[in-house]
């Protein structure tokens, strides 16, 4: 016999499957559904207990039971994993198309990975700007290689999570993108080969093309990340001179290797004497549990070039990125001093002054929070309106979303026709040198949920389903 609160449970999870309730939504208060299924509220309790532990909601303190989809029924994407040969990259056509788009608010943005304002601490960005903005001089002078106050306060984040670091390790940098390219010039010439995991963030083209570099791509696996394996074998076959890996929460595929897999990379790399570019970007972006450690904090010769930024978390437009270059200091010295000088010294001192409030912890615990829900909505979106055969990430970080549709769907096709009505995404062709991810779409999840963005994943579905039907 079905105990009271099993079948209460098993009630209000069909009330949820069917749609009453949506991921993110607040299940009624317990004395509401008591008298609703004329149960006590100790039956409720324990009725919850069970959705609990089959996934369906969350408890949070103080505030009562979410509803929590448990990840949908479809599938994840497979990457091929075929070994390519070192290629000379070209990216400038496709990338200023994508660019152009992600920059023009009239559309649904769901195409390059930024943040709405919604998931941004903007208020508190703000008044540290105009902070920063009254100093005198010290708001005004260069600041190479970066304020002090700002190093500081991230040397002690640094040290927090397993890699020990001090001030004068530092070089701030205009986000991520200059620190990864100062990195590369630091440890490569033109000509030189360097290993990516496949798919990659398409921003990196743009700096190795305009070092001269030519890419191998190493396959990544959507739940392991990269291929260690695949990495051993170009490491034999090929002269790399510098591997470049997003660890945590990669950008398309959103997974992260394990602590042992790390340990395994830094290791493989530096008995190879290749110098590893670490991009942690989303690393403070976990969907759940604990930020997770660097591959920085396994390195103990220095052979890791760690960047950092805070463009997906705090603001894009303050472009703070960092660089932890190891032994290659002052090689990275050089480069940054080169390049510009220095960053911006207005947007270090807002982005230290925000840090030293202490309030960058309770954001990101509430902001990840609410990305887990975002991006399983959007899961499930995709799986009810796109074509059988369709797979989408199931990210443990960041807040993109990869999506493989069957083949003979053309995600450049998609693409184009989506512009044209309204909507940006990211077609597969921008995120490898080859072709293999032509029938993929790269979705940005970090939007509150809304009509627009649920239309907008309606109709890319039709397309993609109208592509299908003509195989
Ligand atoms: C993996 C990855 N690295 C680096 C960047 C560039 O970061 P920033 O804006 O700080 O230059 C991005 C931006 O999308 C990214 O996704």
């Amino acid at each position: 016999m079905t105990v009271l609160y099993n079948r209460i449970a098993d009630q209000i999870q069909e009330l949820i499957q069917q749609g009453a309730y949506r991921t993110g939504d607040r299940l009624p208060g317990v004395r509401v559904l008591s008298r609703q299924f004329g149960v006590s509220i100790a039956t409720i309790l324990q009725s919850h207990q069970v959705l609990e532990g089959r996934g369906f909601v969350d408890a949070r303190e103080r505030s009562g039971y979410y509803v929590r989809l448990p990840p949908s029924q479809t599938p994840v994407p497979t990457v091929d994993q075929v070994q390519s040969r070192p290629t000379p990259v070209s990216a400038r056509e496709l990338a200023v198309e994508m660019v152009r788009a992600a920059q023009d608010r009239t559309l649904v943005p769901l195409g390059a990975a930024v943040p709405h304002s919604d998931f941004m601490p903007m208020r508190q960005m703000q008044q540290a700007a105009s902070w920063a903005a009254r100093l005198g001089r010290d708001a005004q002078d260069y600041a190479f290689p970066g304020k002090l106050v700002l190093r500081r306060q991230i040397a002690q984040r640094m040290t927090a999570l397993g890699a020990p670091t001090v001030p004068d390790q530092l070089v701030i940098t205009t986000g991520a993108q200059e620190a990864i390219t100062i990195a590369l010039r630091s440890v490569t010439k033109p000509g030189d080969i360097v290993a990516l995991e496949s798919p990659f963030f398409p921003g990196i083209l743009h700096s190795l093309e305009l070092l001269g570099l030519r890419v191998i791509e190493i396959p990544s696996d959507p739940s392991q990340g990269i291929s260690l394996e695949g990495l051993q074998l170009a490491l034999e076959q090929w002269p790399v001179a510098a591997c470049i890996v997003v660890v945590n929460h990669s950008n398309p595929l959103g997974c992260r290797l394990s602590d042992a897999r790390k340990q395994r990379l830094v290791r493989m790399l530096s008995t190879a004497k290749v110098p590893l570019i670490e991009d942690d970007i989303y690393g403070d972006l976990p969907l759940e549990g604990e930020r997770p450690r660097p591959a920085k904090a396994f390195d103990r010769e220095g052979n890791v070039l760690y960047c950092g930024s805070f463009s997906k978390t705090l603001s894009p437009g303050m472009r703070i990125g960092w660089l932890q270059p190891g032994r290659y200091l002052e090689e990275a010295l050089q480069q940054k001093y080169f390049m510009n000088i220095a960053t911006s010294t207005i947007p270090q001192l807002a982005v230290a002054h925000f840090l030293e409030q202490n309030g960058y912890e309770r954001f990101l615990r509430t902001v990840r929070q609410r990305y887990a829900e975002a991006l399983e909505r959007m899961r499930t979106a995709v799986g009810h309106y796109f074509p059988e055969g369709t797979a989408v990430s199931r990210p443990v970080g960041g807040f993109v979303l990869w999506v493989q549709m069957p083949d003979g769907c053309d995600g450049t096709e998609i693409f184009r026709q989506a512009l044209g009505e309204g909507i940006s995404v990211a077609h597969g062709r921008l995120f490898s040198l080859s072709d293999k991810f032509q029938n993929c779409l790269r979705l940005n999840g970090a939007n509150p949920w809304d009509e627009k963005i649920e239309k907008a994943l309606k109709r890319l579905g039709e397309m993609a389903l109208l592509q299908a039907s003509k195989r």
